[in-house]
């Protein structure tokens, strides 16, 4: 039904009307009237003559209801525009980053962050998001892996999903749900050395078995958009890559949803050396399935006369063009271009106690214990005094991470306020910053991307306060770590140590009381050896949102046993990256007798704290790994059951993993892959058996004879807590 409406509008349009509806532009549309620059007449020109099909960057419902106005009053088709907008983790009750939110492993939650942020989203008049980024990503250095699910494949694809299903529900056009996009499509989590935008170099197989998936995923659960990528692979700009984006995404997937650019990715083609001019650019970007052109200006000014030149045949226009319109009946929009727009609604929906209550509940879920030596967590309510040291401790912004939407400044609960909020009255709460964390930081109101951090602080004169405080407390809490805006886009970085002089008041209020703990919020995996060889206890708190000291507070009181696992490596140090689990044996996997094998001399080979690595204040023993038979033919199903027993006093959840290796393939395979896993919560002393399905779709890969196939020989299986596993089973394919 909605594909003959779609051809009964599309044969109204003239050329420009079909042409402007592949046009996107940002604009923060000035509600009160048209602004005077020369680029906002031109947009409103340009919108009047319905030449726009979508703008982003525009939010609340007064502008957008003012900006479809323009279209829905001065256009001759009326074609409703839709309006897009990255909201990456929450709307305003901004939920943890995704980095972060990840180290749940619990699908479910993420799910109904994601669905609450669409709630918001469309209650504010947009109906579009720029997320999920289901790049995979390890390399630390690159700032953009705080958006993503981190390092694995299978947990970018699930994660992926799950944050599709709950921007998306079942149904588009309910008005609390929105389009969602899946991005960048691709490669762009391997930029060569972690540097943003820069070149990709992988071969046919990596970008199938690693790169892939997720997308394939994506396209499957209905994700109404894609967006490409700004870099190149082996080459070509994944924005003129015609095998992937027609090839693979719209013809091998049957995919019918529309993609956009990435922002003036285009045009960037000139600059990447692969297209002369704007025109040229634009004529390989509609070529290899651009649909729409996010801010290069490139398709307005060109896509006429290569259409007159033959260079671009009607029949490609149309297709992009109906992929827009597409999308814009699914969701409503041509029965109702204000139907997000309802002002009751923008009051009601957002910044609710009810989403602040499941902020928090995601938070305390994204925490990931990685260091308690001495038990010294969780802490008890009634303690004398504790200290909360660190340019983080008091920081209302910080925990709202980059990418915060319309996230407040400064309207983060704060670790200090989390824990004044639940000590004993009788505790003595001290407080003293330490050191600045960079100079200066970004203030509302300032563009970030046009903001380099400083991060050349060098006074230590507040150390000194730090440490007396340190003296007097039972236990100190040090929150150290980065800056909200330190990771995120165009934010690489060649080391990933402490910043500034934060090492400083590590040492120095470690010397003074050795019952720290460090309270670590970041955004991506940092260099924290010497805190991990030294301080008794760290827990990894990423950017939390909203609720961040709430939720920090719940576990380092106990009121919630951790539960989060690593969804990266952490490594000894920054030359180790990009550092995996899942890396490749190498024909010299390890020597006991010589330096010639693959690894380093001056630093391990393995990770601080691998993939899928996360404490509990609870331990749990895993036992009794057994397989219902030894052999199966290549479409056959193994059982695997494994018993886990909470060895510790406390209830707690474990993510039990799924590992597999393929001992010999036609192509190298990685000497282990995570297949599958199960968030389970065991009660103190109790036992449970967990089950899972060994089948085809755990162990095909993309082959030498490129397809997807099982091969025939042996595989190993281990099942545990983290990357490292060590309850293996074996078991043989045969034909
Ligand atoms: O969605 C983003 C993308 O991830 C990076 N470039 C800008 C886009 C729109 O803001």
């Amino acid at each position: 039904k909605i594909e003959e409406k779609v051809d009964s509008v599309l044969a109204l349009m003239h050329l420009n009307e079909k042409i402007g509806q592949l046009v996107q532009y940002s604009g923060k549309w000035n509600a009160t009237g048209p602004s005077t620059s020369k680029g906002d007449q031109h947009k409103l020109d340009k919108l009047k003559k319905g030449e726009v099909g979508s703008m982003l960057n525009i939010t609340s419902v007064a502008s957008i209801k003012e900006t479809q106005k323009i279209v829905m009053e001065h256009s001759r088709l009326k074609i409703p525009l839709i309006f897009g907008y990255d909201v990456i983790h929450g709307y305003k009750t901004i939920f943890p980053i995704p980095l972060g939110e990840s180290a749940s492993w619990d699908l479910d939650i993420i799910k109904q962050s994601a669905s609450i942020a669409a709630k918001e989203t469309a209650a504010s008049g947009l109906q579009w998001t720029f997320a999920p980024m289901i790049d995979v990503s390890r390399d630390a250095r690159w700032g953009r892996i705080m958006e993503g699910a981190g390092e694995d494949t299978y947990l970018n694809t699930v994660i992926g999903v799950a944050r599709i299903h709950g921007f998306q529900g079942d149904d588009l056009s309910h008005p609390n749900t929105i389009a969602a996009c899946a991005k960048h499509f691709a490669g762009y989590g391997f930029a060569e050395a972690g540097r943003d935008y820069n070149t990709v170099n992988i071969g046919e197989y990596e970008l199938h078995n690693t790169i892939l998936p997720p997308f394939k995923a994506a396209a499957k659960a209905g994700v109404a958009t894609f967006m490409n990528s700004f870099n190149d692979i082996d080459g070509i700009p994944s924005t003129g890559n015609k095998v992937l984006q027609r090839d693979i995404l719209k013809q091998n997937w049957s995919w019918n949803g529309l993609v956009v650019s990435d922002w003036g990715s285009i045009g960037e083609m000139i600059a990447h050396g692969y297209a002369e001019d704007k025109k040229h650019a634009t004529q390989i970007a509609l070529d290899a399935g651009s649909d729409m052109d996010m801010e290069s200006y490139a398709y307005e000014a060109n896509l006429e006369a290569l259409v007159r030149e033959n260079k671009i045949s009607i029949e490609q226009i149309d297709d992009a063009v109906k992929r827009v319109l597409r999308l814009k009946f699914e969701l409503g929009l041509f029965d109702d271009p204000y139907k997000y727009c309802n002002e009751e609604r923008e009051k009601a929906n957002i910044y609710t106690d009810e989403h602040l209550a499941v902020a928090r509940d995601v938070a305390k879920k994204s925490i990931v214990l990685l260091k308690n030596e001495t038990n010294l967590l969780p802490i008890t309510k009634n303690l004398k005094s504790i200290a909360v040291i660190g340019p983080l401790a008091d920081d209302k912004d910080a925990p709202l991470g980059n990418w915060r939407a319309k996230g407040e400044y400064n309207s983060a609960v704060s670790l200090l306020e989390g824990v004044k909020s639940v000590v004993d009255k009788n505790t003595k709460v001290f407080y003293e910053k330490g050191v600045e964390l960079t100079i200066p930081t970004v203030k509302p109101g300032e563009n970030q991307f046009l903001h380099p951090l400083k991060f050349n602080n060098t006074d230590v004169s507040g150390i000194k306060a730090a440490v007396e405080v340190a003296k007097k407390a039972e236990v100190v809490l040090l929150a150290i770590g980065e800056n909200a805006y330190q990771t995120g886009e165009g934010r690489s970085q060649s080391e990933i140590g402490f910043f500034g002089v934060q090492q400083k008041l590590l040492e120095a209020i470690y010397k003074v009381n050795k019952n720290v703990v460090i309270v670590l919020m970041n955004g991506r995996p940092m260099d924290i050896s010497w805190a991990a060889n030294n301080v008794p206890s760290i827990l990894e708190c990423w950017f939390l949102g909203s609720e961040s000291g709430n939720a920090i507070a719940d576990v380092l009181f106990g009121d919630y046993n951790p539960s989060g696992k690593l969804p990266v490596s952490f490594p000894h140090n920054v030359g180790q990256e990009p550092l995996y689990y899942n890396q490749k044996n190498t024909g010299r996997p390890f020597s006991p007798k010589h330096v010639t094998y693959s690894g380093y001399t001056d630093t391990p080979k393995s990770a601080l704290y691998p993939f899928g690595f996360g404490l509990s204040y609870t331990t749990f023993e895993y036992k009794n790994l057994e397989l219902d038979k030894s052999e199966i033919l290549k479409d056959g199903e193994i059982k695997l059951s494994v018993e886990i027993s909470n060895t510790g006093t406390r209830d707690g959840e474990e993510v039990v993993q799924l590992y597999i290796r393929d001992l010999v393939g036609s192509l190298t395979r990685p000497i282990k892959e995570l297949k599958d896993f199960k968030k389970v919560m065991i009660k103190a002393g109790e036992t449970k058996i967990v089950n899972f399905t060994i089948n085809s779709e755990k162990l095909q890969f993309y082959t030498v004879n490129k397809k997807w196939e099982v091969e025939p020989g042996d595989f190993n299986v281990w099942v545990g807590g983290n990357s490292e596993a060590s309850l293996k089973g074996v078991f043989r394919v045969v034909e």
